[in-house]
């Protein structure tokens, strides 16, 4: 993979907006994934460009670099380990707008990759978006301990234990009963242990200690927690076009406003958001940036 071209000065990010910022780091992460996936000379590899390049908040890059902030991790690195992130997100999106997951149209303002490159290829885009992830940590340009910690760590979040054991536990809800903490422990693997890991992969490139890893991964599974409620609140009462994707896909499903409703899901949210940033305590004013995203990210402040 070719070097990201680094324009950003980390003194003059520091002193930006937090959107500023993210479309910042958003810059750095597109043209890290341009370069890393194949050029568009087949149908499969078209269509897995479609579905990475051009889209999404990539508030999961922004989160990785965020924390790696407050270690002074190499700025390089990080953009690479946010596009694997980013990679995998994407997969995860195909994957889950496909008609025998949740059947959704749009993704990202735009056809899905299924309605676009129909379904066999969709399902061939997801596979091969997964080895390519692990390929960008496998040839990071770090000591062979860092590469293989977070080659390790994503393997065990995205795998049957985690992101995937979370999809499945999503699929044939319709009319189970769960408690709260039984569906948030659920939705927590779909969703929740990417956002931890983005936050301890931060970590792990600025060679924080075990203990500061573990701080930031709870940290952003609490987050994750909080994300995953307010894309279920935006499913009922979000803007289609702001949100870039069709609303009320999830309606037959078990979800967080479902079980609770808008008021209790945005209150609960809320504990889940204000946990997250309890836990940052330690780092002092070193997190600010991150306390700032978790904050604006959740707020919808510009
Ligand atoms: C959507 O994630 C899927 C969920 C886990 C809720 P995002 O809202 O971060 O999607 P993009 O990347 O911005 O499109
Ligand atoms: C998706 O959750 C989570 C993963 C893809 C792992 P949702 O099904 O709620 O996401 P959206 O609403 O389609 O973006
Ligand atoms: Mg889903
Ligand atoms: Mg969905
Ligand atoms: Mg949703």
């Amino acid at each position: 993979m070719q070097m990201v071209q680094l324009k950003l000065n980390p003194q003059t990010l520091k002193n930006s907006s937090f959107s500023q910022r993210l479309q910042t780091v958003a810059e750095h992460v597109e043209r890290a994934l341009d370069q890393t996936l194949p050029l568009p000379t087949s149908r499969l590899h078209e269509a897995m460009r479609y579905s990475v390049l051009g889209g999404g908040k990539r508030f999961r890059s922004y989160l990785i670099w965020a924390s790696s902030q407050i270690f002074n991790a190499p700025a390089q690195e990080v953009f690479k380990v946010a596009a694997a992130i980013e990679l995998i997100h994407s997969y995860s999106l195909v994957h889950d707008d496909l008609p025998c997951m949740d059947d959704a149209d749009m993704r990202r303002n735009k056809p899905s990759c299924h309605k676009a490159f129909g379904e066999s290829t969709a399902v061939l885009v997801g596979d091969a978006l997964i080895p390519l992830a692990f390929q960008i940590l496998l040839s990071l340009e770090t000591s062979s301990e860092i590469r293989v910690e977070l080659a390790k760590k994503l393997s065990e979040v995205v795998g049957s234990f985690g992101l995937v054991a979370g999809q499945m536990m999503d699929l044939g809800q319709e009319g189970s009963r769960l408690t709260l903490e039984e569906l948030t422990e659920q939705q927590c693997l779909k969703t929740g242990v990417l956002f931890g890991y983005s936050m301890e992969a931060g970590a792990i490139l600025g060679k924080a200690s075990q203990q500061e890893q573990k701080i930031l991964q709870a940290a952003g599974i609490l987050f994750g927690k909080s994300f995953q409620m307010i894309d279920d609140w935006l499913d009922e009462y979000g803007d289609e076009d702001k949100i870039g994707k069709p609303c009320r896909q999830d309606t037959e499903k078990l979800t967080f406003l479902s079980l609770l409703g808008p008021r209790r899901l945005y209150k609960e949210a809320e504990l889940f958001l204000d946990e997250a940033l309890q836990n940052l305590s330690p780092f002092q004013e070193k997190a600010d940036i991150l306390r700032e995203a978790l904050q604006c990210s959740f707020y919808r402040v510009k």
